[in-house]
């Protein structure tokens, strides 16, 4: 017995790691819902704070808002449990248990509230010894956790990087990633493989990555401050060569949680994150407390216009085509195509602490817009319709301190219509009396 046992051991040591390829179909655009971590933290202390501890009854609350407010109308899918759910010890037969106080129904009882409502319920672990936050990890438990976590009907598992080797996890993801699959039940498969080897000075390998994880963590865990979020961008837009190319449908770089609507951003801060997360074709999992959310934020998670760009199926994360003296341009390639032409998300950052807006001026011809054919513009925060633009068209928009301009540009199908029809189609708010300039001189600001 013990001969076979070590003869299996030695074959899946050296069975190539490619054996266990997920290829779960899910996930074919970012993951959308509510993630506890950023908010309510190892929150425990449910004697002295029942209503914000990590509890049962803190992810029914949620899960009915997602419902009762109209995020499931707009995409918000998944119920994501963090860290701090736990037990300090498994049981006897080496199973996870949750803790007893907190969670007494049991989380097979959770994911069914969850889907009752019609959501998805997803739970969090870690592949070391140890969570984060110092919970039982997985190590040692591969097989027999996925089993567990298929028993209660999880759809998404993130698996954390804590207390683990990170030389460990090229191995160890792809192995708990077959467990997963082996249960029968599709699970989304969110990993912190690369963010940890690129802690440890490593050079993740992002070809094994996307065969083995839906989503994954590149960079810092979100705080509440608009410094996180920058951080944030500034990372994705100097190692965006390197991290671009990796996400696609049922892949995606994961620039961790919006933040919207807790303490740390203003408004405009906040329209900010949530436009750059739909350039990055980030997975949108909101952290807030949705009981208490001002009407304006609520307003920005749920605005419809900047979710289509996020789930864009053709799924192409975009990127900072421009940066300089404070001023950034993001740009994502989006459905509709037109002959070999993308329509476009176009962000404009104004990062300028100067205390009055900012004009930028630019053509759509040096945003790399080039149809022939033209693109129909519109603002996808204000109620702003550019009518059809020629690539000669100079736009310009008022970018406020640390806020955002964000249009979106449809490439318009030739239908033998030489003439713009900007020049007949005007929208009745027009603040660009200026802005129909056909030359161009290149971006500028004034
Ligand atoms: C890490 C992760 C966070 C969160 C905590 C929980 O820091 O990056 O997103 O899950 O662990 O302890």
């Amino acid at each position: 017995m013990c001969q076979l046992w070590l003869l299996l051991g030695a074959v899946i040591c050296f069975l190539p790691v490619s054996v266990y390829l997920l290829e779960n179909g899910l996930a074919r655009t970012p993951p959308m819902g509510w993630l506890a971590w950023e908010r309510f933290r190892c929150n425990t202390d449910c004697k002295n704070d029942p209503d914000n501890c990590i509890s049962e009854q803190l992810f029914r609350t949620m899960t009915d808002l997602v419902v009762s407010q109209g995020y499931a109308a707009v995409g918000y899918q998944y119920i994501n449990v963090d860290d701090c759910w736990l037990e300090k010890e498994r049981n006897i037969h080496g199973q996870l248990v949750p803790d007893r106080q907190r969670f007494p129904s049991g989380m097979k009882s959770l994911a069914d509230y969850v889907h009752a409502k019609g959501l998805k319920f997803g739970i969090y672990q870690d592949f070391g010894n140890y969570t984060c936050a110092g919970y039982p990890g997985i190590l040692g438990y591969l097989q027999v956790d996925a089993e567990t976590f298929g028993s209660w009907d999880v759809d998404y598992v993130k698996l954390d990087g804590c207390y683990a080797h990170p030389s460990e996890m090229d191995r160890g993801y792809p192995e708990f990633g077959y467990y997963l699959n082996q249960t029968g039940k599709a699970m989304v498969y969110s990993c912190s493989w690369p963010v940890y080897q690129i802690y440890a000075g490593m050079q993740p390998n992002y070809t094994a990555i996307i065969q083995h994880c839906n989503l994954w963590r590149n960079f810092d865990d979100i705080q509440d401050s608009w410094d996180s979020v920058q951080s944030i961008m500034d990372y994705y837009g100097n190692n965006q060569d390197t991290v671009v190319p990796n996400s696609g449908p049922g892949h995606w770089n994961d620039p961790d949680m919006l933040i919207i609507g807790n303490f740390g951003l203003s408004y405009e801060q906040s329209k900010t994150q949530m436009a750059i997360w739909a350039i990055l074709a980030a997975p949108l999992l909101m952290s807030v407390d949705l009981r208490t959310i001002r009407p304006e934020y609520k307003a920005i998670l749920q605005n419809k216009k900047i979710i289509a760009v996020d789930q864009d199926p053709l799924g192409i994360q975009g990127r900072r085509i421009y940066k300089h003296k404070g001023i950034e341009i993001w740009s994502r390639p989006i459905t509709p195509l037109y002959q070999n032409y993308f329509s476009y998300a176009i962000a404009f950052v104004n990062r300028r602490t100067d205390g009055t807006p900012s004009d930028v001026a630019v053509t759509l011809k040096e945003l790399g817009l080039v149809s022939p054919t033209g693109y129909r513009v519109e603002d996808l925060y204000e109620d702003v319709d550019y009518g059809v633009l020629t690539p000669q068209t100079k736009i310009k928009v008022k970018v406020n301190p640390s806020g955002v301009v964000i249009l979106r540009a449809d490439v318009q199908p030739d239908f033998n219509r030489r003439v713009p029809y900007y020049s007949t189609q005007r929208t009745p708010y027009n603040p660009l009396n200026q802005v129909f300039k056909v030359r161009s001189n290149g971006f500028s600001f004034p």
